[in-house]
């Protein structure tokens, strides 16, 4: 009987943790507003008009710039933006400026 309360207790603890993890994480979009729209306001390039993020479709190549930079746009590595935030800024582009 105590066994099990205990165990209620630990896999409620669980849940509740996980909960608080998600809700922590930011979404594409939003680190996209808060690290890159500065300069790539609606996908463009305020600082190259030629190099902008419409159509891009491959993930692995904006991940690549992120934590490269270059030509001007600074590099962000681990500590400034994760994989996982890297990840969720790429799929947010590559749905969102098609054009
Ligand atoms: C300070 C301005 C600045 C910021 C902030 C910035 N960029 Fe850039 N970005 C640039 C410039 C300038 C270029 C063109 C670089 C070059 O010549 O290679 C560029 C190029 C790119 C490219 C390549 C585009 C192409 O058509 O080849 C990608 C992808 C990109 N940026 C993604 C991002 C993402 C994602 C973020 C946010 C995490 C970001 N940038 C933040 C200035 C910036």
């Amino acid at each position: 009987m105590k066994k099990t309360a205990l165990l209620t207790v630990a896999a409620l603890s669980l849940v509740v943790s996980a909960g608080t993890a998600l809700a922590a994480g930011k979404s594409g979009e939003a680190l996209f507003k808060e690290k890159c729209a500065g300069c790539h306001p609606n996908g463009g390039n305020v600082m190259n008009p030629k190099l902008t993020l419409r159509g891009m479709r491959n993930g692995r190549i904006i991940i690549d710039k992120i934590r490269k930079g270059g030509g001007g746009m600074p590099s962000f590595d681990r500590k400034a933006i994760s994989d996982a935030d890297a990840k969720a800024i790429a799929a947010y582009i590559v749905k969102t400026f098609k054009k």
